[in-house]
């Protein structure tokens, strides 16, 4: 399934672990940042995580500002969940890629699976969203994964590569673009792939990506999100072509968080 040709490419690419507050976070969440900034800054035995993880929190739009400026002088990256597909207008209470990063966001999720539901966005608009990210000169984290139904059908596959196809633009690369790969099911259920079927879905991931960004495909980042906790950490991002995490409920609480970021400390 895997092999040590492709465990070491893995790791020459930076993981990056972040945090979706998701709706959740009040100016009080701030003091959780705040004791993850003062951890990191401390290390552990003499070794801060940040020397080789990338670590940023997407809080809900209303503390990317203030949570941006307490972070000004720490390595963690502040982004945000969602954005609309223009630049400015008549789009009451929506906010665009740029409004996003004038607030302090340097990354953008985009096409959620919670998005996809809840808004009916399509891959098209996703991808259109993805291109406003890379207009604003932020990067996109774009989310596919499977449904429980497509999974029982044997669909995953298909359903992960079309997403990629047609959700991911065309100018993408690896300094502007993060991929998530997040199966639905496993979205705040406690539930995870098991790590070798991880393995074999981020690596037609990666097939993928090589097949239409040629030598750029093996520098993308692939993030697993779903259910990831200190508990599993270890074990999910040593799997081969999984360069980091994308965390939900665990994101939001600063021991939880931190306990995942310290897989990759050295
Ligand atoms: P979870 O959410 O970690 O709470 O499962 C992950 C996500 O939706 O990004």
């Amino acid at each position: 399934m895997t092999d040590n040709r492709e465990a070491s490419a893995t790791h020459e690419v930076r993981p990056l672990i972040a945090g979706n507050w998701k709706m959740n976070g009040v100016k009080a969440s701030l003091s959780e940042v705040m004791a993850i900034h003062d951890a990191l800054s401390k290390g552990t035995n003499g070794t801060p995580a940040t020397e080789s993880v990338d670590i940023m929190i997407c809080p809900p739009a209303t503390l990317i500002m203030v949570m941006a400026e307490i972070l000004a002088q720490s390595p963690i990256r502040v982004g945000a969940q969602d954005c609309h597909i223009a630049e400015k207008g008549a789009h009451t209470g929506d906010l665009s890629a740029e409004l996003l990063a004038d607030a302090g966001a340097e990354a953008i999720i985009v096409g959620h699976s919670e998005r996809r539901e809840d808004h009916a966005e399509t891959d098209s608009i996703v991808r259109t969203k993805a291109d406003a990210v890379h207009r604003a000169g932020l990067m996109a984290i774009v989310c596919i994964g499977e449904t429980a139904g497509q999974r029982e059908a044997g669909l995953t596959m298909d359903v992960v590569s079309r997403q990629l196809e047609k959700s991911v633009p065309e100018n993408a690369n690896a300094e502007n673009c993060v991929i998530a790969y997040e199966p639905v099911w496993a979205i705040g259920t406690g539930l995870t792939p098991k790590p070798d079927e991880v393995g074999q879905i981020h690596h037609e991931i990666r097939n993928v990506l090589k097949e239409r960004f040629a030598g750029e495909g093996d520098k993308f980042r692939i993030l697993y999100g779903g259910s990831v906790k200190p508990s599993n950490a270890t074990e999910l991002m040593q799997v081969s072509n999984v360069n980091g995490a994308l965390v939900g409920g665990a994101s939001l609480k600063a021991d939880d968080f931190l306990g995942i970021i310290k897989t990759y400390k050295t």
